[in-house]
């Protein structure tokens, strides 16, 4: 696969990336030409949006909450579906959010939203823990592992699937940012790998893992 799948068509100044979907007409995702790494479409949540499309975790009238969402489109995929949705990001990533909401409006079956949430901070707003957690391409920098796992942690009860989507990248610290991510993780919650064959057929990549991650159970 390679990078942005989707088929992209530009306007001179909002490049959009249409991403085709099983039920329908495709998603209507806007990118930005300038901005933030979560201005783009990343690899990792085509894989993971179109992995939500196979049917394998129930998703109608689920509660899901994105983190990092950039352009949304995994969120907006999941709304797509008939879950009710809260798209995350930083401020500055809300107008974008609000823009492909609009834009793809007339496909959700669910509903959804944007909020702002940065990591490590308070959460209260975004309780009871929802049913499922997806995050794609949002371990890439060091700085944000303790505060991401934070965030989990606050975030997550005993019945919440994580779906965290990522890119294998090999350059930099790339290998050690995710080593010790995984590392962290596990003091708290259980990963299981979702095998390749069951990701989309077209959308999947020898090098973008889908991890279901759960809360470990206390004993006793
Ligand atoms: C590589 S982008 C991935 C965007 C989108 N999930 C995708 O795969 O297309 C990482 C995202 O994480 C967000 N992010 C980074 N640090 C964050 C923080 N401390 N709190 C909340 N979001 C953050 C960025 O704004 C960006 O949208």
């Amino acid at each position: 696969m390679s990078r942005q799948a989707g088929t992209a068509v530009s306007s001179l100044q909002q490049p959009c990336l249409l991403l085709e979907r099983r039920g329908g007409p495709a998603l209507r995702l806007e990118q930005r030409e300038a901005g933030d790494v979560g201005c783009v479409v990343w690899d990792a949540a085509l894989v993971l949006a179109k992995f939500l499309e196979t049917g394998a975790c129930p998703l109608a009238r689920r509660a899901v909450l994105e983190l990092g969402a950039g352009t949304g489109a995994v969120g907006i995929m999941a709304a797509t579906l008939g879950a009710n949705v809260t798209v995350t990001d930083l401020e500055e990533l809300q107008e974008l959010l609000l823009v492909n909401i609009e834009n793809n409006k007339h496909l959700v079956t669910g509903s959804v939203r944007a909020k702002v949430l940065k990591w490590g901070e308070d959460v209260t707003e975004f309780q009871p823990p929802p049913d499922y957690i997806l995050m794609a391409d949002c371990i890439y920098y060091e700085e944000s592992l303790e505060p991401l796992l934070k965030t989990l942690k606050d975030l997550t009860g005993p019945d919440t699937c994580v779906l965290c989507c990522y890119e294998q990248r090999t350059m930099g610290k790339n290998p050690e940012i995710e080593r010790r991510y995984f590392e962290l993780l596990q003091a708290d919650f259980e990963l299981e790998k979702i095998p390749l064959e069951k990701h989309d057929e077209e959308y999947r990549s020898a090098d973008i893992h889908i991890v279901n991650i759960h809360r470990k159970r206390a004993v006793g």
